[in-house]
């Protein structure tokens, strides 16, 4: 018997999304199920009841009618005090939960004998659960949202322009915390033209701010911020200090700062004091993100807009329902993802897989019993710890010498390049001539190579294994070999089945040589500007 998808109109204040849209009904019913919303559900987000019954859903008047009748209901926000008696035993509800914030709606909810999967908890570094992130996908759309609301509340373009009237100087604009939204803001703000620069206490970003066109701005103080699984953790009062000195000069210098600082589960960290914005231009604009976690500016009010001397201080914490049928759209999307996964025989059943890390992470209470907090992941996304605890780097950092990138010593240099010498003379000593030719290139190409790839940064590795690839494809020179050799005495023409296999290996070394140029050059053109 299918299950039936519900989806209710979205009750808190403000909130103007909605959990599924009419493009994905479609494929949620092509999964075998059957869906259901409540009238007027998708209103604010621009997806009218029509559009859902066209798509295939039945529209329902009553959220009390659509919740009895539901077996998995799909929501964005945690359900309110209204919704919980509404959810019924051995139903599934998908949602946004945040049950370490909220252990009361998770007793209530445990009562109610249902399950449910808190779409905050996804292991976020699992590769799989990418397609399933809603919190990264409403992130990017907040990021965006925040740099087109300091623009409405800036008073001058973000472009430099050479104008008749004169010279207007490009906007500088700040971002403090380059995690998804940041680094959304970044690609936002440089796109509309202004001078971007970032700050984040994990060094690993770094490469990213630059690739979306920003400037990284470094604190002067070494200790590496990153607490694990691509999050911060809480820097020490010795770095706070450095940071403050650098944001308090970003300050002074910016038009704009957008703040995105955040370390799970502890209050936002303090940035941006009260000093720091009374020195900044009059006119200027500070978007507060973490506002609904206390803020990264001291004057920043949550859910407002105000002037602070002189600086509007904007801190809505409706970022995602201002964008509502984007926002909607993509949060469906990662819905129907995760049903995927609950539903792989396409019955319009589904499958609370316990044993499938993903799924794991999200079950928060799983039929009336509460499962939250899962097991510790087994993968680590962050490097190793003996990464943090090497002493700091010598000021001039010797690039690439040394096994693996360790500085090696010098007596340890010594004994290899004396052990190879030895090999080498060995070699050269006692191999045949016609070894030694292809050994001599051999060695050239792995030191050319070597040096060649060490140069280019991690963030460009991608495209670089696709070019090596295409590359590869010299061997097509060995095919055509085959299939014409040289014109010579003594050289027999080879037999038809050889040329057969010659021909074959150069129609397919041309789909790799031709498919790997193009691939790399989509992909660098995600890097240019
Ligand atoms: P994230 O965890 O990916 O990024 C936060 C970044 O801040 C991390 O890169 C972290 O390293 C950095 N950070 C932490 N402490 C720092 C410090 N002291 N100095 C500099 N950088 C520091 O989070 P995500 O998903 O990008 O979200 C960003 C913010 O947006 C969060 O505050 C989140 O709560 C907020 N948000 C706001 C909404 C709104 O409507 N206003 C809606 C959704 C999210």
């Amino acid at each position: 018997m299918p299950l039936t998808i519900g989806v209710p109109k979205e009750l808190a204040a403000g909130e103007k999304r909605v959990a599924t849209v009419p493009e994905v009904v479609e494929k949620l019913i092509k999964l075998g199920f059957a869906v259901e919303v409540e009238a007027g559900a998708g209103e604010a987000a621009n997806c009218d009841d029509d559009a859902y019954r066209a798509a295939g859903a039945k529209v329902v008047g009553s959220a009390s009618e659509l919740w009895s009748s539901s077996d998995v209901v799909f929501k964005v926000r945690a359900p309110t005090a209204d919704e919980v008696p509404l959810v019924r035993e051995g139903s599934t509800l998908i949602s946004f939960i945040w049950p370490a914030q909220n252990p009361d709606l998770m007793q209530q909810l445990a009562a109610r004998k249902a399950t449910v999967l808190a779409i905050d908890s996804l292991p976020r570094m699992l590769s799989r659960a990418q397609k399933m992130d809603a919190l990264t996908s409403m992130a990017g759309i907040v990021g965006y949202r925040a740099v087109i609301e300091a623009a409405n509340a800036f008073g001058r373009f973000f472009a430099g322009q050479v104008t008749a009237a004169g010279k207007v100087p490009p906007a500088k604009v700040f971002i403090a915390g380059a995690g998804v939204a940041g680094l959304a803001a970044i690609g936002t703000a440089v796109g509309l033209g202004a001078i971007v620069r970032a700050n984040d206490t994990r060094a690993e970003v770094a490469d990213q701010v630059k690739s979306m066109g920003g400037e990284f701005v470094k604190v002067d103080y070494e200790e590496e911020g990153s607490g694990g699984g691509g999050y911060a953790k809480v820097m020490s009062e010795g770095f706070q200090a450095a940071q403050r000195e650098m944001y308090a000069k970003q300050a002074r210098e910016v038009d704009i700062i957008i703040t995105t600082a955040l370390i799970p589960g502890k209050p936002a960290p303090r940035l941006i004091t009260a000093e720091m914005v009374r020195s900044m231009k009059p006119g200027s604009v500070i978007v507060d993100l973490a506002a609904e976690q206390g803020g990264n500016c001291e004057l920043t009010e949550p859910g407002q807009a105000v002037v602070r001397h002189g600086v509007t201080i904007i801190g809505y914490t409706d970022l995602p329902s201002r964008l509502a049928k984007q926002s909607s759209t993509l949060y469906a999307t990662n819905l129907l993802r995760l049903t995927e996964e609950l539903c792989k025989t396409k019955d319009g059943n589904i499958d609370v897989n316990m044993d499938d890390e993903a799924i794991r992470g999200l079950t928060v209470i799983r039929n009336g019993e509460i499962t939250w907090p899962p097991p510790a992941p087994k993968i680590a996304a962050a490097p190793p710890a003996a990464a943090a605890a090497k002493p700091p780097a010598p000021a001039a950092k010797s690039h690439g010498h040394g096994a693996a990138g360790q500085p090696a010593s010098a007596g340890s240099t010594a004994i290899t390049f004396a052990v190879a010498a030895a090999l080498f003379w060995f070699i050269g000593a006692y191999a045949p001539p016609a070894f030694l030719g292809h050994f001599t290139v051999f060695v050239l190409a792995c030191f050319v190579g070597y040096m060649v790839i060490w140069n280019v940064t991690p963030a460009l590795h991608t495209p670089l294994m696709s070019v090596t690839n295409a590359i590869s494809s010299i061997i097509a020179i060995g095919a055509l070999v085959q299939i014409a050799p040289p014109v010579a005495e003594g050289v027999q023409r080879p037999e038809a089945w050889i040329i057969g296999l010659g021909v074959v290996s150069v129609a397919l070394v041309a789909i790799n040589m031709f498919g790997g140029f193009a691939v790399t050059q989509r992909m660098l053109q995600m890097f240019r500007k």
